[in-house]
């Protein structure tokens, strides 16, 4: 397990690219199982989440070609309908082969995710819209068994808003027979993002990146050639950490647009943050003021932003409370923070932070992948060496990030087995 050394205290400058979106990417691997052919996806990032995916689609039969930034999928060949435990393990996101294996191909067998680090995450609201759509379910030995001669459609109301709940019956609904309306859909852009492809591919879906969505389902789909939207999720720490570092960062390839709610906070806590170009340049202006944050589906504050907004606060003046609505063990962050001279107290969902004037360098551990951004961050802003044991979870959602660091003047050195 390989470890990060970061030396601290540099403000980072300079312009960095972002990467292709991950959460986008995930989804519409699996769409290309929709139609058969060969299909072209541009723009993927260079990352072990996209490998993982890459070797589903492959036990699946399909052909993949390439490497990330381009990859060429070829869907003639797919005989398996089933996600090993071996690979939902790693990635949770593996369930959302469900919804497009059971539309075109009437049967599905995947894995149950299990709990993960940040919380239970069950996949209930998936189960519920399939059967909604027709699709009988069991559940047997760790696996979901699912089959449906052809899905009809129906109306479905999600009890809660999900991402990949709303992206797995989207995948399904579109080679449904009928229309199909869900209602209190989560509205994130990578489901804007999803539903364009389906478009691209012949479907009809109206209304994704709202809370109601309508499919008209069709009979078949045609492969696509698409490039994949900018990562917000990558973005929002290259923003954080421009702003504690006291820094000045252009993002190249990143949308404002995807980013308000960071952007406002970030702004709010003394940055400044503009459109520029194609791109969002972020400076830092300390002394930082404490704001509160609570996570939100989007629009509102990503869960993904909490801990990376976090090292922000532990720097500024006074008290915040950072609240997360979304994942209920998704703190984990705080041990390691404390263990850098911040001051914050959980109290059940929410974080009391009392900013202090310095954090220093320490040997700290990842968690997850979101608290890792988080971690860095810290190690960037701190007095002297960090030393981040199994970075292994940086390595599944953030492309290059010791060279992307760099080249902003960032020192940090991966180091292979543990620190
Ligand atoms: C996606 C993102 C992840 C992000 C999360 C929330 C991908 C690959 N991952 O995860 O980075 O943190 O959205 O923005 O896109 N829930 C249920 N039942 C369900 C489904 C979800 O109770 O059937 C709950 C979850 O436990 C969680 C909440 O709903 O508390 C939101 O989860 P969801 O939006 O589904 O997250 P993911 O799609 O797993």
């Amino acid at each position: 397990m390989d470890s990060f050394v970061i030396r601290g205290g540099v403000p980072l400058r300079g312009t960095v690219e972002i990467s292709g979106a991950k959460n986008a990417a995930l989804p519409i691997l699996c769409v290309s199982m929709l139609a058969e052919g060969v299909h072209f996806f541009r723009n993927v990032p260079r990352l072990n989440d996209i490998d993982t995916t890459i070797d589903l689609v492959r036990h699946m039969g399909a052909e993949v070609e390439g490497t990330a930034p381009v990859l060429k999928v070829s869907t003639a060949s797919i005989d398996r309908f089933d996600a090993p435990y071996e690979l939902v393990k790693k990635m949770r996101a593996s369930v959302l082969v469900l919804g497009p294996l059971l539309a075109r191909f009437g049967e599905a067998r995947v894995s149950l995710p299990g709990g993960c680090a940040i919380g239970a995450r069950p996949i209930d609201q998936h189960l519920k819209g399939l059967e909604a759509l027709g699709a009988e379910i069991r559940i047997e030995h760790g696996f979901v068994l699912a089959r449906a001669k052809r899905l009809r459609g129906a109306e479905i109301v999600f009890d809660l808003q999900t991402v990949g709940g709303t992206e797995n019956l989207m995948m399904a609904a579109v080679l449904a027979e009928g229309r199909t309306t869900m209602l209190n859909c989560a509205k994130e852009p990578e489901i804007e993002e999803l539903a364009r492809v389906l478009n691209k591919m012949g479907a009809n879906v109206q209304g994704a990146g709202t809370d109601t969505i309508h499919i008209e389902g069709v009979r078949e789909l045609r492969p696509v050639d698409h490039a994949i939207i900018p990562d917000r999720i990558e973005a929002g720490p290259y923003m954080a950490a421009a702003a504690a570092t006291g820094g000045d960062v252009l993002l190249h390839n990143c949308r404002l647009d995807h980013l308000e709610s960071v952007a406002a906070k970030i702004a709010q806590a003394g940055a400044e943050v503009s459109a520029e170009g194609q791109g969002v340049r972020v400076r830092g202006k300390p002394p930082f003021r404490a704001c509160d944050v609570t996570t939100l589906p989007y629009p509102g504050f990503p869960t993904d932003m909490q801990a990376q907004f976090m090292v922000l606060m532990c720097l500024a003046a006074g008290e915040s409370v950072v609240t997360e609505t979304v994942f209920e063990n998704r703190f984990m962050h705080v041990p390691e923070l404390c263990r850098m001279g911040a001051d914050v107290e959980i109290r059940g969902r929410a974080a009391v932070v009392r900013g202090v004037p310095r954090l220093s360098g320490a040997q700290v551990m990842c968690s997850d992948l979101r608290a890792s951004a988080a971690l860095v961050i810290a190690g960037l802003v701190a007095e002297g060496e960090t030393r981040l044991a199994r970075v292994y979870h940086i390595d599944r959602g953030y492309e290059d990030v010791i060279a992307k660091l760099a080249g902003l003047g960032g020192h940090v050195q991966r180091v292979k087995g543990e620190a």
